[in-house]
């Protein structure tokens, strides 16, 4: 990434990510308890094709490959989660020493490939046995996930320095508590609310936790963002944007980054508000050593006509990816310059961006053309940031290898390098070549 002054920087971290659930596999073997995504996907007509993750890219296996590729591809940055099941398969008390053995594994083969970790402790697969005792709702689930934080640091604290506490906090609220489209699959806005409320507690006490372990923790959060644009000028039209943004990116972002919840989140869940004890706030906006980024795509936002509330539609020209997906890379550059505006930052990562595409291996190679226009163009939209000023310090690419896209199971293909589901074969990508070559003439 070439900086303002036209100086190259050098610890611009050019990673990929993944996590656990979507590439490991496994799910059954040494001692890793089941978790709501397990239960989730073996629930009929949840997931497409009857899919789940069971055995994925088989990555709890050949990470050694795995890490081969990272290599070669030249990245110097890999994020990663942690399977809380295979730590603590009850979600709390006993720990799976074989679980930790296979991240302290993987963790050296990272180290002694030159690429640095990047630990997101949560990326969705809660431990079945706590959401049996109400999951993300409970106030207690936030202390098991400080016990199981504390039980990681103490095996990878001496390698590992950076740390994502949670990953996507709304999904996991919204999608998983408030519309039930992903595990666990409850619909009631209460425990939503709830839910966002106590992983963000969860992200405070993570970051307390790894502090008091090691002075070289440093604390981040990922969080996911939407670029919004309204549909007209209009103030109906602007009223809704306000609304449809505080719902989507304000509700995570503003208790994390300013200790309080977006005044407009508030009036859409009343008369329920979200549990808030003394003391949570203050210690959710405890200050980050980093914050995680996830950007995919944007959304046009009207005022529906008798409501006011916010509509979404979809502009008929959008390019889009296999998700449906608008490809918007402007909207990356100006959603940073406008975090940048809105809020004291600290550093920044984009921890996620990516698309899925159709592709289709032919000859032994993948030509996915349209994944190299999306991410050029979204590398782009980051230098254009960074020269304006705001301080973004490395890029994840969304994903190293096709994985389990959740309710999409296997349909959506978003790697740099193409899994074949039946051999578990992996071959990389037209974009994983394009990738190296771009980290390549970046560094240095
Ligand atoms: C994000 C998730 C990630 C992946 C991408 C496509 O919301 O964090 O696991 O599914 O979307």
């Amino acid at each position: 990434m070439t900086m303002a002054n036209g100086r190259r920087s050098e610890n611009f971290v050019w990673g990929t990510a993944v996590s656990a659930y979507q590439i490991e596999g496994a799910t059954e073997l040494d001692g890793r308890g089941e978790s709501i995504w397990d239960r989730f996907s073996a629930t009929p007509g949840k997931i497409r094709n009857g899919d789940s993750g069971r055995i994925a890219c088989d990555s709890y296996h050949r990470y050694g490959e795995d890490v081969r590729l990272m290599r070669d591809l030249g990245l110097n940055g890999f994020r990663f989660s942690i399977a809380w099941p295979r730590i603590l398969p009850d979600g709390r008390g006993r720990v799976n020493q074989v679980g930790l053995d296979h991240y302290d594994r993987f963790v050296d083969e990272l180290l002694a490939n030159g690429i640095e970790p990047f630990v997101t402790l949560y990326h969705w697969d809660l431990p079945q046995a706590l959401e049996d005792r109400g999951g993300w709702p409970v106030r207690a689930t936030a202390d098991a996930f400080a016990e199981y934080v504390e039980v990681v640091a103490a095996r990878l604290g001496d390698r590992v320095t950076n740390w994502i506490t949670q990953c996507e906090p709304w999904v996991i609220a919204w999608l998983g508590y408030g519309i039930g489209e992903h595990a666990p699959g409850r619909t009631a806005e209460a425990d939503a609310l709830a839910a966002a409320h106590h992983v963000l507690l969860s992200h405070a006490r993570a970051a307390e936790v790894l502090r008091r372990g090691s002075s070289r923790a440093r604390v981040g959060i990922t969080i996911d963002q939407v670029a919004f644009h309204p549909a007209s000028d209009s103030p109906d039209d602007l009223a809704a944007l306000a609304k449809a943004a505080a719902f989507r990116n304000g509700w995570i972002l503003d208790p994390v980054l300013k200790g309080e919840y977006p005044e407009l989140l508030l009036e859409r869940f009343a008369p329920t508000e979200p549990p808030v004890e003394e003391g949570d706030l203050e210690a959710i906006a405890t200050p980050l050593d980093f914050l995680g980024i996830n950007y995919y795509t944007r959304a046009i936002v009207r005022a529906d006509p008798t409501t006011g509330e916010p509509v979404t539609i979809e502009s008929d020209e959008a390019e889009r990816t296999g998700m449906g997906w608008e490809i918007y890379p402007d909207g990356l550059f100006e959603l940073l310059v406008s975090l940048d505006d809105a809020y004291d930052l600290p550093p920044l990562y984009v921890t996620e961006n990516g698309a899925a595409f159709p592709d289709a291996r032919s000859n032994g190679t993948v030509h996915d053309p349209d994944r190299i226009s999306y991410v050029e163009r979204h590398v782009d939209a980051i230098r254009r940031a960074v020269e304006h000023g705001v301080p973004v310090h490395g890029y994840f690419l969304w994903s190293l290898l096709d994985n389990f896209e959740w309710t999409h199971g296997y349909s959506q293909r978003f790697g740099i390098v193409y899994v074949d589901y039946e051999t578990l074969e992996r071959v990389p990508k037209a974009s994983y070549f394009w990738y190296r070559d771009l980290i390549a003439g970046s560094s240095g």
